[in-house]
Formats: structure tokens, sequence, C-alpha cells
């Protein structure tokens, strides 16, 4: 593989107070937006020194930890990448990159989640899109056809904080790469201004939606965006869409999905499905990522693993055994023979669970190994669909 240019002396350091306002104008001549309220903490932002210690790139970051079923794996959220335009083509951006990689690794992140603008760019530092999003369009009367009836909907208060956090967090485990989040964060005013809530009988939640309304552009009426949604069955979920398409003056309903949904089916008439290429993922430190997962009880497995990393370690591929047993995973150094071999673009993507061994291998981007080590791998790693709510940093 060619190495992308990057400028490998770039000073990238967390900036300093005073450091704020020149990050501030950076992001604004790169984005071409008013970003003075950009970068909250100077502890959160990385920045990205010249020779002459004039800051020319930036980028923010948020450690968090990240749901992969039962398993938390502590990760880095990473947004805000910019590079001023007076220095851009040098390498700036990808010295800011690669010495993140370095940065988040140090603080103890297993997993980079961003929001890309070219997979191709950070793809050269190891970022890939883990699994596709689901984005439906539908109608009012295309949600009144499925028989759904309307709930009793409401906008969420802090006293269902607790409750929604039980919603999500039902849902987000059944995925891999969903946020941890608190209860706090669902109490937050913001956020609650835009959660709907279906109560059951006795008042206990039944699902819940982050939505956005607006105008329609160019069209009549109002569109409804759902960029979250969870409930407790899929019957609860439907019912909420149908509540929603009761508003006045929706004509559009848009909803922002994990791939694998029950939605894809939901509707007998045509409408609108797109499977969007959209967040991306880099894998920072395989041996912690592997050991952060937890395995089925019953699971025995055991594959060799060579993983080309060249940011982590430039000469020659990481290489481990990973054995799975009791629910545990354990990693050592060495893959031994009949590695499966692959680039840290595709660990990240077999990782996350929307890649299978076969696939990748019918893609060109694994090698070695053979049927018993796929078996093994995809065992461990294969099913859970990989989602990133489009709520969440990056
Ligand atoms: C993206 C950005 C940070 C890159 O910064 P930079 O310092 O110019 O990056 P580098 O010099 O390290 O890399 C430049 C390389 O990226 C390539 N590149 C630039 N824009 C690109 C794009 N839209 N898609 C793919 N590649 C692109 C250049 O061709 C160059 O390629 P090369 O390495 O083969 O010569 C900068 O262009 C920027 O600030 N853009 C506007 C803000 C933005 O979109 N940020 C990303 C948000 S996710």
């Amino acid at each position: 593989m060619t190495l992308p240019h990057y400028d490998k002396k770039l000073n990238v350091r967390p900036v300093a107070a005073e450091d704020l306002a020149q990050a501030r104008a950076v992001a604004g001549r790169a984005f071409g937006e008013h970003c003075e309220k950009w970068y909250p903490e100077p502890a959160r932002t990385l920045g990205g020194f010249d020779g002459n210690g004039q800051l020319v790139s930036v980028l923010e970051f948020q450690l968090e930890t990240l749901w992969w079923g039962a398993a938390r794996v502590p990760g880095a959220a990473v947004g805000g990448v910019a590079t001023d335009p007076a220095s851009h083509g040098k390498g700036c951006g990808g010295g800011l990159m690669v010495q993140t990689i370095h940065y988040l690794r140090d603080q103890g992140a297993c997993i980079t989640p961003l929001w890309p603008f070219s997979f191709r760019w950070y793809g050269k530092f190891g970022w890939a899109c883990p699994g596709p999003v689901l984005k439906l369009k539908a109608w009012p009367d295309l949600v009144r056809q499925t028989g759904a009836r309307p709930g009793s909907m409401r906008q969420a208060t802090g006293a269902d904080a607790a409750a929604v956090q039980r919603l999500y967090t039902r849902g987000a485990r059944l995925r891999n790469g969903q946020t941890v989040r608190s209860a706090a964060y669902w109490e937050k005013p913001r956020t609650l201004a835009q959660i709907q809530v279906i109560e059951g009988p006795r008042g206990a939640l039944r699902a819940s939606a982050q939505v956005s309304i607006a105008a329609r552009d160019g069209a009549q009426g109002r569109r409804v965006r759902v960029r979250e949604m969870h409930g407790d069955s899929f019957s609860d979920q439907l019912c909420l869409l149908r509540s929603l398409a009761e508003l006045e003056g929706i004509t559009l309903l848009e909803l922002n999905l994990p791939a694998e949904s029950p939605f894809v089916h939901a509707f007998a008439e045509q409408c609108d499905m797109v499977l969007s290429h959209e967040g991306a993922s880099r894998v920072l430190d395989v041996k912690q990522a592997l050991e952060a997962l937890k395995a089925p009880k019953d699971l025995r497995a055991s594959f060799g693993l060579e993983v080309a990393d060249w940011v982590v370690q430039p000469k020659k591929p990481l290489a481990f055994a990973v054995q799975v047993e009791d629910g545990e995973v354990q990693v050592k150094e060495g893959a031994g023979r009949q590695a499966l071999c692959c680039d840290i673009n595709t660990f990240t993507r077999l990782f996350s669970g929307g890649l299978s061994t076969g696939k990748a291998r019918q893609l060109g981007w694994l090698q070695g190994g053979g049927k018993a080590q796929d078996a093994a791998c995809d065992a461990l790693l294969h099913g859970r669909v990989p989602y990133r709510s489009e709520v969440e940093m990056g």
C-alpha cells in the first residue's frame, strides 16, 4: 500500500483557551460557516500547529462508550475536522488524523466513529463504513393502510427520562456501535423538546421517538423526520408512527433507521427506501476492542488475525491469537499459522458485525485462514447490525 501524504512534523495537542479564537476562525474559513460556538471545551479540541506555532488544523473529540450487544466498548467520536484553506493540500489534515489516532489510543479509546465528508480521504487513515443505514420515506396514507391505530402521544417530560432511557438501551444493545447514554441525556430541555412518547394502558411508555418537524421545501404541508425510534415492540413503534402521521398538516414522514428494521417490510404500496453509506468508524486498538466484547457463554472459538494498520504499527501487521471461552475473549500476541489477514478498514467492518468473512473474501479484502477460521471469526463478530444514530456526534 502507498502511504498517504501527510505532515509528519505537525505538532498536535489539545488547544489552550487562547487558541480557541484561531481554531474557530480556521473552521469558519474551512466550512464557510459561523463557527463562533464550536469547540466548546479546549481539553476536547486537538489543534495541529505548524513549524511557526500557528494553528492550521483542528478537530473535536468526545470520549464515549459504545454498545456492542451486552458489552461496552470505550470509544471517542470525532467531529469538526478542518484545515485552514490557506494550508489545504499540505498534509495538515492528514497529520492531524494520524496524531489523533495515537492520542485517542492513549486515552483508552478502542474505536472512533465520525461522519465523513469523504470515505476516500478518511479511508487512507483506516476509517470505513461499518454498515449502511436505512432512510425511508412514507406518506400518511401508507401508514394508515397498515391498520395501526394512533396511540396517546405526547411530548416527553423530565419524568419520562428513565423510561425513555430503558427503551433506548434495549434497542441499542441489539445493535453494534450506538452510544451508551445516561438518563441525564434525556433530561436535557433541548432533547426533551424533540421527544414524542406513546403511553400504554397504565401510563408505562411503549415507544419514544426523537423527531423534528418542518415545512416542506417546494411542496405542500409539513414533514416529520424521525431521527431515532425506540419501542418495546414493532407494533408499538408503528403506533407511534401512525400518531405522528395524524399530526396536523403532515404530508411526509422520513425515518432514519437501522438497516434491518422491520419497517422495510411494513408497507403494502410503493415507498422510497435508500440504504445510505454515511457513518465511518475506525478500530483504534484491535486487542482491546476484541477483549472488551462479551461472547455468548456457549461459544468456543479460536483464530489467528493479522491486521495491517500502518498508523499504529508501520513495519508489519499486528498479529494476534484470539481465543473465546466462557463468554470471555482472550487475545495474545502472535497470530500463528493460517491467520486471517486484512487491513484495519476491513477489520473495523468485521468487528462492527455488518460484514461477514465470506463477503469480505468476495470483495477481495480478506486473505489467509480457511473455513474453520472464517467460521470462528463470524461466530464471534458477525450478526448484530452496526448502527449509529445521526443524533450522535461525529
Ligand atoms: C478535509 C480537510 C480537513 C483536509 O485537510 P488538508 O489539510 O487539505 O488535508 P491533507 O493536505 O492532509 O490532504 C489533502 C488530500 O485530500 C484530498 N482531498 C481534498 N478534498 C477532498 C475530497 N473532498 N475528497 C477526497 N479527497 C480530498 C486532496 O486531493 C489531497 O490528496 P493527496 O493527499 O492525494 O494529495 C480540508 O479540506 C477541510 O478543512 N475541508 C473543509 C471542511 C471539511 O469538509 N471537513 C471535513 C468534515 S468531516
